[in-house]
């Protein structure tokens, strides 16, 4: 039946470009990123509210150093204190979700 054909490659056509654009807009997205990744859960909105006074606030360092911490506590360069509860929670995190993340802490004052 070319109906069905036409139809099923018209569905076909929009879920490639809805994968596509969710992908492009998830890559770059950080502020989307930090609800996704739970980071909300004990840094609070937008960074500024943790959930204990022993959890950081995160909003406004610099991108730089944001990232940094992010990796060192993936990779295990900074232990101890309380990054055992953070660990786990960037162990699967890119390099460029990192970035993007970053990015949207540090603009917020
Ligand atoms: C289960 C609670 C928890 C979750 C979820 C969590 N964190 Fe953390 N985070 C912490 C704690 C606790 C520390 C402080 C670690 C220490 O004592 O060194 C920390 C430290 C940090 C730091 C370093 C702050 C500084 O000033 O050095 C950054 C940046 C950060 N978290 C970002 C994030 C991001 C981004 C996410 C989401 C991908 C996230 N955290 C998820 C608990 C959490």
């Amino acid at each position: 039946m070319k109906s069905g054909y036409i139809v099923k490659t018209a569905i076909l056509g929009l879920i490639m470009s809805a994968a596509v654009s969710s992908q492009s807009v998830f890559a770059a997205d950080g502020e989307k990123l930090y609800t996704e990744k739970l980071c909300m859960t004990c840094h609070g909105t937008e960074g500024k509210e943790p959930i204990m006074p022993l959890y950081p606030k995160v909003n406004g360092q610099s991108k730089e150093y944001t990232a940094a911490q992010i990796k060192m506590i993936k990779d295990g360069t900074r232990a101890g204190g309380l990054t055992a509860a953070m660990k786990a929670m960037v162990a699967t995190l890119t390099d460029e979700e990192i970035e993007a993340i970053s990015e949207y802490l540090s603009a917020i004052e």
